[in-house]
Formats: structure tokens, C-alpha cells, sequence
């Protein structure tokens, strides 16, 4: 299906971005696979080798709230591959804390993964995508980010960023032929969601319309179907992956 495509995923050492990285590999992708640390890159490159040899992906490992590191491994990326199709703004970190809790330091901290790193991951790829002729941006966005939740403020406050970004570069892009849009997740079992006591989780899950978590293979196929062509029509909007969920 991705055949010639490539793709380059942050977030993608563990959790919903290695499942889309898995995801497209199978459907025969070039995969760039970044995590927050090159060991941690490299760990799950290694992990999908083991799997099938014949992948081709390489592991890089940033911050992507450092907007240099994050040009660098775009124009990396490009020298080896030759070409992005699809970039996946994926990588992020969860606010949680209670409001009297917060403090300054931490919000931005939160911000500038969750939002600066899709503005950072959509900025330094723009251009690549225009010269080569258009391209699809992808970035993990929230449904709270349209109805908040009931504690940990600066989560939904950078995944709502998210959702604006995603509706205003869609329509700013399109003329360019790179789409933008989104995937809003919930209850996937990641990294994020394994601090969750069994107790939460349970609750959580009695709330959600489908009644369980799910895995992050089960999300992964959405991010298929939108980076491919029969998505075309599809831009500027976070899709929901909720199974009816406003969490
Ligand atoms: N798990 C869920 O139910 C759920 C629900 C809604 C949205 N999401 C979103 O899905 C995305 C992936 O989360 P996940 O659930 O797979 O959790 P996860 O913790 O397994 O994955 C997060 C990824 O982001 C990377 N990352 C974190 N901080 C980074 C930084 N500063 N620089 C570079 N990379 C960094 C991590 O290395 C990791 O690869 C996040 O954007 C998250 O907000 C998850």
C-alpha cells in the first residue's frame, strides 16, 4: 500500500507511534523512527528487525521541542530516503496533576512537547513536502482537546492547540497538496496509560461506549487509511478514535 512511501513518526519507540510504525512497515513504507533518545530509537528499531529483517527504517532520537534537532533529523531523513510523504506529529506526554498542584514550568513543559513539537514536526516538513509535491501531515490530537477533562488542565490545553493547527494548516497547505489532519485517541494501552491504577482504568473503561482499552495495533490502521489516497478528501479535522468516547 505505501510502497515508495516514506514516513517519518515521532513518538515512535513505544505505545500508538510504534504501532503506526509497525503498521507501515507491513504495508511497506520507509519508516523514520523517532523516540525522545536515540537509545530508546534504537531499542525499537531493533525490536522491529527482529520481527522482519527486511524493513527499512532508521532510528533517531530528539526532543522535539528543540526546533534545530528537529530540522536536522527532517533534512537527515531527507539525505537518506531522498523524500517524506507522510509525516506523523505523534510524540507527547500527559499533564497530569491537579489544578492547585500545577505550577508555570510544568505547563510549558507540557506545551511545548505536546504543541510546539506538531508545530516544530509540521514547519520543518512543509517545505520538504511542496518541493517534492505535496504530502500528508498526520498529528495525534486528543478528543479532550475539544471537551477537557476533569483534571491534568494543560493536556487538553495543548492537544485543543492541536486541533487549531490541524484545522488552520489544513486549509493553509492545501494548496500545496499536503493535507493535514488528525487522530484523537483514547483508552489506547501505552506508556502513558500504565501509570493508570487498575481501579481508574476499570472506571474508565465502564465510561467509554465499547467498555475497554484498546491495543495500540487497534488504532494504528486509522493512520493508515488517512496518510493513504483514499483519504484524499479527508483534511483539516481531527478524527475521533474513541468508539464514541469524548475522553
Ligand atoms: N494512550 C492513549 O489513550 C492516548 C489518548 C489520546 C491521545 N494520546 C496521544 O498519543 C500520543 C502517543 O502516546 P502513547 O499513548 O503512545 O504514549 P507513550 O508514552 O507510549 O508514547 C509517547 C511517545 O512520545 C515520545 N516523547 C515524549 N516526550 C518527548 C519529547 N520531549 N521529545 C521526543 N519524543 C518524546 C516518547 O519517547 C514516546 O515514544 C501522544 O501524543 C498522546 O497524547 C494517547
Amino acid at each position: 500500500m505505501f510502497k515508495g512511501k516514506v514516513a517519518f513518526v515521532t513518538g515512535g519507540s513505544s505505545g500508538i507511534g510504534f504501532g503506526i510504525c509497525q503498521m507501515f512497515l507491513k504495508n511497506h513504507a520507509r519508516v523514520v523512527l523517532c523516540g525522545s533518545t536515540q537509545e530508546h530509537a534504537d531499542a525499537a528499531v531493533a525490536k522491529l528487525l527482529e520481527e522482519n529483517p527486511s524493513y527499512e527504517l532508521t532510528a533517531m532520537g530528539f526532543d522535539v521541542r528543540d526546533y534545530a534537532a528537529m530540522q536536522a533529523a527532517v533534512n537527515r531523513a531527507v539525505e537518506i530516503y531522498g523524500r517524506i510523504d507522510i509525516m506523523v506529529s505523534n510524540a507527547g506526554i500527559s499533564g497530569m496533576g491537579k489544578f492547585y498542584d500545577y505550577t508555570p514550568e510544568y505547563f510549558e513543559r507540557v506545551i511545548g512537547v505536546n504543541l510546539f513539537g506538531c508545530f516544530n514536526a509540521a514547519h520543518t516538513v512543509a517545505p520538504v513536502m511542496k518541493a517534492q509535491g505535496g504530502g500528508v501531515i498526520i498529528m495525534t490530537a486528543s478528543n479532550t482537546g475539544d471537551y477537557g477533562t476533569f483534571s491534568g488542565c494543560a493536556y487538553p490545553v495543548s492537544k485543543a492547540g492541536v486541533i487549531g493547527l490541524i484545522r488552520n494548516l489544513g486549509r493553509e497547505l492545501a494548496k500545496d497538496n499536503i493535507r493535514v489532519v488528525g487522530v484523537g485517541p483514547s483508552l489506547v494501552e501505552s506508556r502513558m496509560t500504565a501509570g493508570l491504577t487498575p481501579e481508574v482504568k476499570a472506571m474508565v473503561a465502564a465510561n467509554n461506549p465499547q467498555g475497554r482499552f484498546v491495543t495500540p495495533e487497534e488504532v494504528a490502521g486509522i493512520y493508515g487509511f488517512l496518510a493513504s489516497d483514499a483519504a484524499y478528501r479527508i483534511n483539516a479535522v481531527m478524527v475521533p478514535a474513541s468508539g464514541g468516547g469524548l475522553d
